[in-house]
């Protein structure tokens, strides 16, 4: 039976792919993960001990680790989601986002190629290397228009060029060596076990706390929202069904704005929009994305969740795991939510 790598599977949409896989399918998971300030050690917990299941702390990016876990696990397939990943960090920091998203990206490829050299030819056949990316790559839409798996790349913020940046050594490994890779360009996802510093968990959260809720600029920039299990089934379906060296946009169909998701959370939580500021807003912040996911439906996926059930599944986690998100809100939080809201929501007017 096929071993199963999944990289960055302590973060949010890793930990979510794990549950998902093990609930489908009896492949022996690798989770490899850094356990950055991203990650939760109690995330690790949820998997509730399955043998099915052995971590490996370690950095995508340590060729001489990725060598000894390739020949100690031999895996057929790899999920690769490790990365560093909030855009508004990346813009205070890029460098940690050069380290991991690219060159990190870049040797775990070259561990990735060597090893397949080794495998047998039905083996080399079957193997995939599945890397995991963002819509972002494309840039920014104006209110209308759709992004294509042929839409030129135009990143705006280090985080998104890191990324695409990878995208395109992913592409030369299949290209110039034939490694069955594959990527998927995802929308935003939303949902259990997601670190508090992104927009959904940062307002359910502060909301449950009946602290301000921090609205950059008018509010109005749309996102695509999609249910982070819908995604697992996405990125599996991908891996199972997709085609060598293929991109697949994944996208829910579930444009929203920033406004019109902060409504629903406070629907969902109780809590009144006078908790809601208007803040300074984030450098080169990208006011539209949306794409055309005709290719990836056309393997027969389509989300099953949509948004205000999303929502709702999504505010109810954070009540029932306080335990889970207070964990990551120590010293470093207060420092990081200082840095990031104090000055701007010191200088804030009402939403
Ligand atoms: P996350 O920040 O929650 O998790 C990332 C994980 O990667 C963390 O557990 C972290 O510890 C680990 N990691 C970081 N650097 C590492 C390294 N050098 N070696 C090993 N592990 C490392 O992120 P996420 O939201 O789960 O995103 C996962 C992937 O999906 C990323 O590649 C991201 O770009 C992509 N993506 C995310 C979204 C989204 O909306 N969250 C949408 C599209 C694509
Ligand atoms: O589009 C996919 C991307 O979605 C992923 O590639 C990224 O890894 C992921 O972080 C996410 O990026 P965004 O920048 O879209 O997500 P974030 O949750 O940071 O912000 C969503 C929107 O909400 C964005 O328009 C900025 C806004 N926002 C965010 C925060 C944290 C606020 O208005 N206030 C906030 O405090």
């Amino acid at each position: 039976m096929t071993t199963v790598l999944v990289t960055g599977g302590a973060g949010f949409i890793g930990a979510n792919l794990v549950h998902h896989l093990l609930a489908h399918s009896p492949a022996p998971l690798i989770v490899v993960d850094k356990m950055t300030y991203a990650a939760n050690p109690r995330t690790l917990d949820s998997w509730n001990g399955d043998r099915r299941v052995t971590f490996v702390q370690a950095d995508i990016g340590d060729a001489n680790a990725m060598a000894e876990l390739f020949a100690a696990h031999r895996p057929g397939a790899i999920y690769n989601l490790a990365a560093e990943t909030h855009v508004d960090r990346s813009i205070d920091s890029p460098e940690p986002f050069i380290r991991t998203n690219i060159v990190g990206t870049s040797v775990l490829l070259d561990v990735a190629r060597r090893h397949w050299m080794t495998l047998e030819t039905s083996e080399r056949a079957a193997f995939r290397f599945l890397h995991i990316s963002t819509d972002e790559v494309y840039g920014s839409l104006g209110a209308s228009g759709l992004f294509s798996e042929t839409t030129s790349y135009a990143p705006n913020s280090p985080y998104s060029a890191s990324k695409a940046g990878a995208d395109h050594l992913v592409r030369a490994y299949f290209h110039t060596y034939g490694l069955p890779t594959l990527v998927t360009n995802c929308s935003n996802n939303y949902g259990p076990f997601q670190h508090p510093e992104k927009l959904i968990p940062l307002f359910i959260t502060n909301a449950l706390q009946d602290q301000p809720l921090p609205l950059y600029g008018d509010g109005l920039q749309a996102r695509d929202w999609l249910y982070v299990d819908d995604h697992a089934d996405a990125i599996s379906t991908v891996l199972d069904r997709g085609e060598r060296g293929a991109v697949y946009n994944v996208a829910a169909g579930s444009e929203r704005t920033n406004r019109a998701v902060t409504e629903a959370i406070l629907r969902d939580v109780g809590r009144p929009w006078t908790l809601v500021r208007q803040v300074e807003d984030r450098l080169a912040h990208d006011r539209r994305y949306a794409m055309d996911g005709s290719r990836l439906r056309a393997l027969g996926w389509q989300p099953q969740v949509s948004f205000d059930d999303g929502i709702a599944r999504t505010v109810d986690w954070y009540r029932t795991h306080e335990d889970w998100w207070t964990s990551l809100r120590g010293d470093d939080w207060a420092a990081y939510y200082q840095d990031q809201y104090g000055r701007r929501l010191a200088h804030s007017v009402e939403a």
